[in-house]
């Protein structure tokens, strides 16, 4: 069985997008991107985003559209976070491919991709600014990065700075499809679901999750996914949200003390949790009052992960968060009673 093979080309880079257009997501930008592979004349870009939403993937697809896959072998410098990137590679490397002659058709410009640009230190990026504007005419920068902060701001001042937001959930389970249906990967929608929910945006997540499910159990069902993602399971907690709102605490707090059991982190099943919540606040039920709740029910959650995260971390906080949410539940209870 082939789904076994531990050598199995990772999906993430099997299905790299190759061009623009099949990149999904971030349809506006993508958009001017494509218009400008067509057209010629990229300015320096600064893409900015979280993790595994395409910031590489489109630097390198855009390279290949507007130059095509000959011209980009010799007009392309790619240099990331594996390549040392001090100072000294802005004076040598990078400086030395600037001057370099290629001939290139009009509108065209030699590039130089920083992926991952955020690594760079500070004292290489200063070294950057000069080239960046002496090389204008030949040579142009598409930098990647996390964080914009972390690119110092002369830099971003002579880039146009473009964000990429996290792919929705429609968008991440469509591609994940067509990967499916390509290797032939038995699925069920619960599961497909759930690789969706675990990934929270992030194709990688998504695939790399998706692809271990794969290999590890040969069927990508809820349980599953969940067995390698170790994600507190969605269900278990919406459990515990609606025991809140029917105002069972004995309930709650066992949902709450099985996932404890099982070896979750409080962090984990609080930031779950909040998603969770999050999405149940959307569905409408029970008029205003019950979206009221629900509103109170994410406050309480978001302040209980505060106080998770500031360091305490214990079965008590979760204990302390189910009381109260039983209490706004009682609270809007006797109001009901009372009208
Ligand atoms: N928008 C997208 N459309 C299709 N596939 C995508 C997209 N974004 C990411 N992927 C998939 O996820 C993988 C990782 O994406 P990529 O390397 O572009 O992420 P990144 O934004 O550069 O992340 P990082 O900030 O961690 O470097 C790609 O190889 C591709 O398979
Ligand atoms: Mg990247």
């Amino acid at each position: 069985m082939n789904s076994g093979s531990p050598l199995a080309e990772p999906w993430v880079e099997k299905y790299r997008p190759r061009t623009l257009s099949e990149v999904v997501g971030n349809e506006a930008v993508l958009e001017r991107l494509r218009c400008i592979a067509k057209e010629g004349n990229l300015p320096n870009v600064l893409f900015v985003g979280a993790p595994g939403v395409g910031k590489t993937t489109v630097a390198l697809a855009l390279a290949n559209d507007m130059l095509g896959p000959e011209l980009a072998r010799e007009a392309v410098l790619e240099l990331n976070a594996s390549d040392d990137r001090g100072i000294d590679v802005v004076r040598n490397t990078i400086k030395m491919f600037a001057q370099k002659r290629v001939s290139l058709p009009a509108g065209r410009h030699k590039l130089i991709i920083l992926d991952e640009a955020d690594s760079m230190t500070s004292s290489a990026q200063q070294a950057l600014r000069r080239t960046m504007e002496i090389y204008s005419s030949t040579t142009r920068f598409a930098l990647a990065a996390n964080m914009s902060s972390k690119i110092i701001e002369p830099i971003q001042s002579r880039c146009a700075v473009i964000r990429f937001r996290r792919l929705s959930e429609q968008e991440v389970s469509q591609r994940l499809l067509q990967v499916f249906a390509q290797e032939r990967v038995p699925y069920d929608a619960a599961g497909l679901e759930t690789v969706v929910f675990t990934a929270e945006g992030d194709m990688r997540q998504a695939l790399n999750n998706a692809q271990a499910t794969y290999h590890g159990f040969g069927m990508v069902s809820a349980e599953n996914v969940l067995r390698v993602c170790d994600t507190p399971p969605p269900v278990a907690l919406k459990r515990f949200l609606e025991a809140c709102e029917r105002r069972q605490l004995d309930a709650a707090v066992a949902e709450l003390q099985t996932l404890w059991r099982n070896g979750y982190a409080p962090i984990d099943i609080v930031g779950t949790l909040f998603r969770i919540a999050k999405q149940h606040a959307m569905v409408v039920e029970g008029g205003e009052r019950g979206r009221d709740l629900r509103l109170e029910f994410m406050r309480e959650i978001g302040l209980t992960h505060l106080r998770i995260a500031e360091g305490a971390s214990s079965l008590l906080q979760l204990t302390a968060l189910a009381a109260r949410l039983v209490q706004h539940a009682d609270a809007l209870q006797r109001e009901k009673a009372r009208a």
